[in-house]
């Protein structure tokens, strides 16, 4: 990513051409980054995925900050011009934080999927699913209920559907397939199935009418959860609002890449399986990716003691 630095020196129209930078615990975030690159298609994407030390969601949210913190420092280095946190355990933990340290925009997914839930429930009674360390949190409830106070709000943490993601992903042999158009058939699966009975059917008698997907993995879940849950109720996935969160942020600060320009996406990762990482995340940003580079947690750790300094 170093030679995208160097090609910058600061002007507005330099800065245009800059990447959003992008993360999550692993590959859970592309569902967000396929969203801005399908959006934006002149948009150019630096996504890092902190593969070796996911799952975030049973941490301790002062560790996931601690981490948060390290990863924007690195892909702030590389320079980018805007920072998404593609992960709702992050987000949860170190939104504000990442805010108050970084020089470039930062958006969370916990905002925009809120809006989008408080736009779509006409009952005021909103699920919300997600790991243990975002429903523990409470981040959902309070900004769903910063729009609407009126609004009840009915969180439970799933943890074992992030296991399943990525237990699908492993099960689907063909790297370079479009996981998404693949959903139904990867995970409408009995033993899947029976998981999430468990976790849904309490949602369902609470007759919410809008079930939040407070978690980036979770969109691959969205034919089995429709199928246990109702096509009644309406299923939020916070990456589109916040793909529209990000256009809005960049033509405000008239940071947008130019319409003749040709995006450029990098992958950085902790992982120590690259081939797997690339493999698992093409399914999932549905375009392949290649070339992802190795990052070490000691170069994650300097790169935020290097800010500090
Ligand atoms: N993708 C992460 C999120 O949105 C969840 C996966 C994890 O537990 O690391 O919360």
């Amino acid at each position: 990513m170093q030679d995208t630095n160097e090609k910058h020196s600061g002007s507005s129209r330099d800065i245009s051409s800059l990447p959003i930078g992008v993360f999550d615990s692993g590959v859970g975030g592309l569902t967000v980054a396929r969203e801005i690159a399908n959006k934006l298609p002149h948009e150019s994407i630096s996504y890092f995925g902190d593969t070796l030390r996911c799952p975030y969601g049973p941490r301790p949210l002062t560790e996931v900050r601690t981490f948060a913190r390290q990863i924007s420092a690195w892909l702030t280095e590389q320079r980018i011009k805007l920072l998404v946190i593609g992960c709702n355990s992050a987000t949860a933990a170190g939104l504000e934080t990442v805010q108050r340290e970084l020089d470039v925009p930062v958006i969370g997914v916990i905002e925009p999927g809120a809006r989008a839930a408080v736009k779509a429930t006409a009952a005021r009674r909103v699920g919300v699913i997600g790991t243990v360390a975002t429903i523990d949190s409470g981040a959902y409830t309070k900004a769903i209920r910063s729009l609407d106070a009126g609004i009840t709000v009915f969180s439970s943490a799933t943890p074992r559907f992030v296991e399943m993601v990525e237990e699908g992903l492993r099960l689907d042999h063909n790297p370079f397939e479009d996981i998404m158009a693949q959903a139904s058939a990867i995970y409408i699966r009995p033993a899947f199935q029976e998981i999430a009975r468990d976790y849904l059917n309490p949602l369902k008698r609470c007759q919410i009418d809008t079930l939040v997907l407070g978690c980036t993995h979770f969109p691959l879940l969205t034919p089995l959860i429709s199928s246990i849950i109702g096509s009644e109720i309406g299923i939020i996935s916070s990456a589109e609002e916040t793909a529209r969160d990000v256009a809005e942020t960049l033509a405000r600060r008239g940071q947008a890449a130019p319409d003749n320009s040709n995006p450029i996406y990098r992958f950085a990762t902790t992982a120590s399986d690259l081939g797997e990482f690339s493999a698992l995340g093409s399914m999932v940003f549905g375009r392949p990716i290649k070339d992802a580079q190795r990052v070490s947690i000691e170069q994650l750790e300097k790169a935020l003691q290097d800010k500090e300094n």
